[in-house]
């Protein structure tokens, strides 16, 4: 979707794939520099392990210890993530105000960390945290608590109150047909979010949509993510419908 973005604005610039080994890491970026690339995403396993060779990181890639987008400027290698941001604005896509409401979110990895950051920005009314492991959902909150004291942030689900949105950050529901929460929990809320986008579908979203509720699968946040990488990198606007189409005729799972 970058290359089809950078041709569509005029923007010099290809993207391409480096599979690199662990041990190449070192000598990445000095690489780079030699080969004139200004800026590039990292993804599993390298995440964290890009951090210290960079010289600047945004506040989000800070607090989370994790880049997925670097730009080299001014002679300086500087990280980014762009993945809660992402995800928050595949939820604006959809029209959806995030002010002020009441957010429920699945795990506690790193998915869901990078999502509580960039949700905790938009003023929202509450977040719980619910995981497998409580434990993990517990450091998540104090960690989250310490970015922010205003909002009220937990893990443990009130029963009675009803739920704006419900999010799953967790990988069940990509390969198999479990659902990570209770069918009461779903009925409770208005709009139900799973991050996984391949089977487009997942059980969860199938089972919200029969209860009449909206429903979200995470495209959109793979398509945002890289908007806002490619913003971070042109400093204009992307053309987001050029980039979504050449995303969906990417992925031949998914009917266009
Ligand atoms: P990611 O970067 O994709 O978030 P991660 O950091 O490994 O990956 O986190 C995976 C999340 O999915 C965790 O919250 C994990 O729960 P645990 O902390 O209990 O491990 C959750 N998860 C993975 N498989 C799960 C399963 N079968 N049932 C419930 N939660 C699961």
């Amino acid at each position: 979707m970058h290359s089809v973005a950078f041709q569509n604005i005029g923007h010099n610039a290809v993207y391409l794939p480096f599979q690199i080994l662990p041990e190449q890491l070192p000598k990445l970026l000095p690489s780079f520099e030699i080969l004139g690339v200004k800026g590039f995403n990292v993804t599993v396993p390298y995440k964290e392990k890009i951090i210290e060779y960079l010289d600047w990181l945004s506040p989000q890639a800070k607090f989370l210890g994790s880049v997925n987008t670097v730009i080299f400027e001014n002679g300086l290698w500087k990280g980014y993530t762009t993945d809660g941001n992402g995800f928050v604005r595949s939820l604006e896509a959809e029209g959806e105000n995030l002010k002020g409401k009441s957010v429920v979110l699945v795990g506690a990895g790193g998915s869901a960390k990078s999502i509580a950051v960039a949700l905790l920005e938009k003023e929202i009314a509450s977040l719980t945290i619910i995981n497998r492991t409580e434990k993990k959902a517990n450091q998540l909150v104090r960690l989250l608590k310490q970015l922010n004291e205003k909002i009220d942030i937990h893990s443990t689900l009130i029963d009675t109150a009803p739920l704006d949105i419900l999010i799953n950050s967790t990988s069940v529901g990509m390969e198999d047909s479990c659902v990570p929460v209770k069918a009461e929990l779903i009925k409770k809320s208005d709009f139900i979010v799973d991050i996984i986008y391949n089977p487009p579908e997942t059980v969860l979203l199938k089972n919200a949509r029969s209860m009449g509720k909206k429903t979200l699968n995470g495209l959109g946040m793979l398509l945002y993510q890289g908007v806002e990488a490619f913003e971070i990198w042109t400093e204009k606007s992307a053309p987001i419908n050029v980039m979504k189409k050449s995303l969906i005729d990417s992925l031949d799972f998914i009917d266009s």
